[in-house]
């Protein structure tokens, strides 16, 4: 049976934290009391989400630009992180983006993105920080996907990198699961953010307030994971009440 634990003094990172169920969880994880390290690429976004965390909650911040397909960027991060925070007893890995469509016309650039940012990102973020979270037998939170459970016509490749993401969680979660350290992947359907905004209109523009989920009840999710103790949330998945209706 676990308990609730506060996050008071926690030291967080979360990946892709300038916009949409990033931004939404440095919010919710600092609500509870924990300090957070934003990472991403736009800075004065960060900067920005940074102050309100630190005005609204009263946490420390850092901000740390950081492209995830560079892996002594990411090394950094976390080092970075540690140095600011004593220490680190939670990551999410949040970071993704979607490129292109279909297999036949995908080039090879978006092909290379979305492996790049949703499976190298994630390798890189979980390697770094497995030693820290070892030492605070922490927590580890992968965004995964809807599309990493189920067979989809559009964007193979964005699908297969979610299998991936959730492949490599369940496996890491069986390799470190003596070390006292917990693994939790959430899988999302529809998320009203920026995402897709790279290649056209946004699911912030596309679905009404209503039609999807917020990217604050993600959020939620990796809010309620982070503070089981000890946790055995292995997978969360959550979905529109409609949505195994047609996919
Ligand atoms: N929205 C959905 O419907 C949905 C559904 C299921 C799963 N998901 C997953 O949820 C996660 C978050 O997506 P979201 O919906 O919140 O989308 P979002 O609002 O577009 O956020 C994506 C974040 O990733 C960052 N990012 C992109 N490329 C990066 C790079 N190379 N290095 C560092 N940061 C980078 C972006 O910041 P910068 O541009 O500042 O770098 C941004 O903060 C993703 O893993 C996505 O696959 C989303």
């Amino acid at each position: 049976m676990s308990t609730e634990q506060s996050l008071d003094g926690d030291a967080a990172i979360v990946t892709g934290a300038s916009s949409g169920i990033g931004e939404a969880t440095a919010h919710a994880l600092a609500e509870d009391g924990a300090d957070v390290a934003l990472a991403a690429r736009r800075e004065e976004r960060l900067e920005s989400i940074a102050a309100d965390l630190e005005d609204a909650y009263g946490v420390e911040t850092l901000v740390v630009p950081t492209n995830v397909r560079d892996e002594d960027a990411v090394d950094a991060l976390v080092e970075e992180t540690v140095d600011a925070f004593g220490g680190l007893n939670l990551l999410v890995n949040n970071v993704g983006v979607v490129a292109g469509e279909g297999v036949d016309d995908l080039a090879t650039d978006d092909y290379r993105t979305m492996m790049e940012v949703n499976v190298d990102g994630y390798f890189f973020a979980t390697r770094a920080a497995l030693p820290h979270l070892r030492e605070s037998s922490g927590t580890l939170v992968f965004i995964g996907s809807f599309a990493g459970q189920y067979p989809r016509p559009f964007n193979p490749v964005y699908a297969a990198s979610k299998w991936w993401v959730r492949g490599f969680a369940k496996s890491v979660s069986a390799d470190v699961g003596e070390d006292d350290v917990a693994v939790t992947t959430i899988n999302p359907a529809e998320v009203r953010s920026e995402f897709a905004s790279e290649s056209g209109e946004s699911f912030e523009e596309r679905f009404e307030r209503g039609e999807a989920s917020e990217p604050t009840e993600i959020a939620e999710a990796v809010r309620f994971a982070a503070k089981q103790d000890p946790s055995m949330v292995s997978e969360l998945d959550l979905y529109r009440r409609d949505k195994l209706t047609f996919f």
